[in-house]
Formats: C-alpha cells, structure tokens, sequence
C-alpha cells in the first residue's frame, strides 16, 4: 500500500525515484465500516501490479463485459470517476489515488450503485503507468492536479514531460487525454510540455474549447472549491495522434 517515502518526500519504492506528486494519504480515521471497505471490498478491485496486465485489457473487468478502458490519475473524491463508471456501461474505469478516504469513497459509491466497472489503484498513478501494456487505454483523465503553488515545489508537478511521455505510450492511437486545471501558469505549462509530446494533438479550435466544461465532464469537489474562490478553470483536450 503506502510507499515509502525518504524526508524529501522521494518515493523509495520505484526504481527511478519519482518526486512524490501528493500531499497526505490520510485524512479522519476510517470508521468501522469504511475499514471493512478497504479490507474487503478494495482487494476485489484492486489492480495486481506484481502480475503481468491481462490481455486485452478489458479482461480486467470480467465478468462486466467492456469495449474500452479509460484512465483517472488522481480522482480525489471520486465524483468524475463515478460518473463517467455509471454513464458508460461498456466502459471499464482504472482510478488511480493514494488519498484513503477518496479511496473508500469510491469503494462506498461501487457498493451502493453496484459498479461492475471500477479498478483502482491506491497509491502513485506512475505504478499503474509503467504496468499498462502500450496503447491499452481509450482515454484518461488528470483532472485538477495538485497545483504546487511554491516555486521550490513546481517540479513536484505531475502533469509534466515525463508523465505525458507514459500517457503516449499507453494511450492508443486515436484515443484521448483530457486535463483540467484552475491555475493558469499550471494551464501554460501543461500546454508548453504538449508541444515537446508529438505525440498529442490539442484539439481545441476556439477559446470556449478550453473555457467550458464540456457536458461529458461533471464538476469535481476541487473545481467546485475552485469557483467558489473566483478561479476560472481550462478543459483541455487532446488526441493521441
Ligand atoms: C487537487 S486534487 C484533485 C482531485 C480530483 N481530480 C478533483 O478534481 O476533485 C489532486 C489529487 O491528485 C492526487 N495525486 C497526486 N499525485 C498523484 C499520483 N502520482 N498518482 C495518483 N494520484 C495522485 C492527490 O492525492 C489528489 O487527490
């Protein structure tokens, strides 16, 4: 579960000593019941990063019977996550979030609404890239990645070159990345890190591309927050060429 982590935050656990991109993975103690959900009910779902990826992919998600997979790194609370799972049917979801009660949020959401078609993944996202077969997702999502407003924390910013680099391999051609964020500098530079990333296309042929939400993409908690403090957030979207 936890990886752990040295004081400047460095992830041990991977060969290549990522940055550690979150902040706390813990908020109230789970009650007795969320405890029940994660011991039981997040090993069901859970990926088996030590195993090799099934192939196809959308064996995963056996017996649910799925088209497509699609990808959310950091879906904090759950709310998009949830919904693009109950909207799409066909469409197996991998969640990835080291934050527990986001985690035992989602498991609530699946128990409640009977969800046959969420994975998830409590911990680093960057795990789950590195397992991913090439071109093995449809679509994926980083939505309101945490900003890292200090300037000595930036590089501690996910949604950067080496992370687009993983996106491009597992996502296939013709499938697409979507990314939201509330802080413009952290809107400019998720664009300059595309155009060193051929590999996506910004789709955006006007201003109201990026400055509204489009209607397949609910509001999260975080955008939520966002518009109550004044902030206008950018929908980006790409296609991986
Ligand atoms: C600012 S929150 C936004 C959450 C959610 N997407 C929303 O819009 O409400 C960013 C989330 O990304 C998660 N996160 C940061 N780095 C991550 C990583 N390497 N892998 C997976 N999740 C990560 C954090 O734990 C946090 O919950």
């Amino acid at each position: 579960m936890a990886a752990d982590t040295d004081d400047q935050g460095n992830d041990d656990s991977g060969a290549s000593r990522e940055l550690r991109s979150f902040g706390r993975r813990r908020g109230r103690v789970l009650s007795a019941r969320q405890q029940a959900l994660w011991d039981v009910d997040l090993p069901r779902v859970a990926l088996d990063l030590a195993a090799n990826a099934p192939s196809p992919l959308t064996r995963l998600f056996a017996p649910a019977a799925v088209s497509e997979v699609w990808l959310e790194i950091g879906f904090g609370g759950g709310e998009h996550l949830v919904w693009q799972a109950a909207d799409n049917p066909k469409v197996g979801l991998i969640g990835c979030e080291p934050f527990e009660d986001g985690v035992v949020k989602v498991l609530t959401a699946i128990e409640e609404q009977r969800l046959a078609n969420i994975r998830l993944h409590a911990d680093d996202a960057r795990d789950v890239l590195r397992w991913l077969p090439e071109g093995s997702i449809d679509r994926a999502f980083v939505l309101f990645p945490d900003p890292w407003p200090k300037r000595k924390h930036l590089k501690r910013r996910l949604v950067a070159e080496p992370l687009l680099a993983q996106l491009a391999r597992v996502i296939r051609p013709g499938g697409q990345l979507r990314l939201g964020t509330d802080i413009a500098d952290y809107a400019r530079t998720m664009l300059m890190a595309m155009q060193h990333t051929p590999a996506f296309r910004w789709t955006a042929a006007g201003p109201d591309d990026w400055r509204i939400r489009p209607t397949d993409w609910p509001e999260t908690r975080y955008e939520a927050k966002a518009v109550r403090e004044g902030r206008t957030s950018s929908y980006l979207l790409f296609e991986r060429v």
